[in-house]
């Protein structure tokens, strides 16, 4: 039990970093290069979302207490950002290479916006996976 939870955690927090910090990275990009990282950013999601999951199953048993209130709230957090990502960044970011210029900045735009907001919304989740061990 006590290596699943230390596994689960090092696979959750190295997907965590990776996660946010090419979001932090490409939200001041203006949208270039995201389609070279947008796989392996929604795959480090889907890493750090599921085991988060587990790590919120595991050893959290009983009512919420402040720790699971501000831990749910980065994790709400969390889910909003890769909601974001999904459904405004990933269909612009689709459509960007058969188009022209003008309508490309257009597309562009979007996909750095989808990032700022993902950005902002995956800063509160690491200050609350951070502080909630301590509330
Ligand atoms: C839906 C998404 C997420 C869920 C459900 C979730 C859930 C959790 C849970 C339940 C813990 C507590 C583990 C324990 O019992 O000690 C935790 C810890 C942690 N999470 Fe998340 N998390 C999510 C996303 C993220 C993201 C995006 C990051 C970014 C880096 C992150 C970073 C961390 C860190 C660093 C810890 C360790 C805190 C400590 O041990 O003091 N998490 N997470």
């Amino acid at each position: 039990m006590r290596t699943t939870l230390i596994v689960t955690l090092v696979l959750h927090v190295l997907s965590g970093v990776f996660w946010v910090g090419t979001t932090f990275a490409l939200a001041r990009m203006a949208g270039n290069q995201t389609d070279l990282f947008f796989r392996p950013q929604m795959g480090a999601a889907a890493v750090a979302v599921a085991t988060g999951g587990l790590l919120w199953f595991l050893p959290h048993s009983g009512p919420l207490g402040m720790q699971g209130h501000i831990l749910a709230l980065g994790a709400l957090c969390a889910l909003l950002a890769v909601g974001v990502q999904g459904v405004m960044g990933a269909p612009a970011l689709g459509k960007l290479s058969a188009l022209g210029e003008s309508e490309e900045s257009r597309l562009r735009h979007r996909v750095a916006r989808s990032q700022r907001i993902a950005a902002s919304l995956l800063m509160i989740t690491v200050t609350c996976m951070a502080a909630a061990r301590y509330a």
